[in-house]
């Protein structure tokens, strides 16, 4: 039998970027250092692919379109299944002792739903929310929207409806900037994406919270 009190609890880390800033290389880097540490980790996303995910991505797909308000209360729902799911949600893995890393996670609520419906109901709702967990570290990838235009754009396919318009990214890294200077309490390391994608590994991993209990 396991005695939870002596178990550590996992770290919940979250990682943050514009479409196409470099976040899936540097959370597959991490993940692969944490298991050569002996971790147990978990990757996983929002959207997710649970059946608010599901409606979700109907919408970012301009298949059905959502109000911003209509977004927003459908990304806080897909949280919490994300967080309470019975069988490897957030909450349980944490609790366990796994590392959760997840790409995307609250901020990006603020930073795309914030920028076409009330920025403080967004935050309130997702921060006052019990059973949506507060992460231990935000990574926010930082690299100019042309860039991830470029990248976006060389990537091809189709384009979610946040992918689409020229200045939107721009808006959304002013969004994430604006939202980063107004919460209080989260430990959120800004990553200047210069240098290499080792590099920036490397700046990531040093800068982890250590395990606690
Ligand atoms: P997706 O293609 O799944 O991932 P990514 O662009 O990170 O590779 O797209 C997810 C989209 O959903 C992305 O454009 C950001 C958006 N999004 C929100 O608008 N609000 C949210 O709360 C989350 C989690 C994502």
């Amino acid at each position: 039998m396991t005695d939870s009190k002596n178990t550590p609890k996992g770290r919940f880390i979250v990682f943050e970027g514009l479409d196409g800033s470099g976040k899936s290389t540097q959370i597959d880097l991490l993940c692969s250092r944490l298991k050569k540490d002996g971790r147990n980790v978990v990757k996983t996303a929002e959207p997710t692919s649970l059946i608010t995910g599901g409606i979700i991505r109907d919408a970012l797909a301009g298949n059905y379109p959502r109000t911003p308000e209509e977004l927003s209360a459908l990304f806080l729902a897909d949280r919490i299944a994300h967080n309470v799911n019975p069988k490897n949600g957030i909450i349980k893995l944490l609790s366990e002792g796994t590392d959760v890393v997840c790409d995307r996670y609250y901020y990006s609520s603020f930073a795309y739903q914030g920028m076409d419906c009330d920025l403080d109901w967004v935050i309130a709702m997702n921060k006052n929310c019990p059973s949506v967990t507060k992460p231990d570290v935000c990574f926010f990838i930082d690299v100019p929207a042309h860039v991830c235009r470029e990248r976006v754009d060389k990537r091809g396919g189709f384009k979610e409806i946040f992918e689409r318009e020229e200045n939107t990214l721009d808006r959304i890294r002013d969004k994430y900037s604006e939202v980063f200077g107004k919460l209080d309490g989260e430990y959120i390391v800004r990553i200047s994406a210069e240098g290499s994608p080792q590099q920036i590994a490397e700046s990531i991993y040093n800068s982890l919270p250590s395990v606690s209990r």
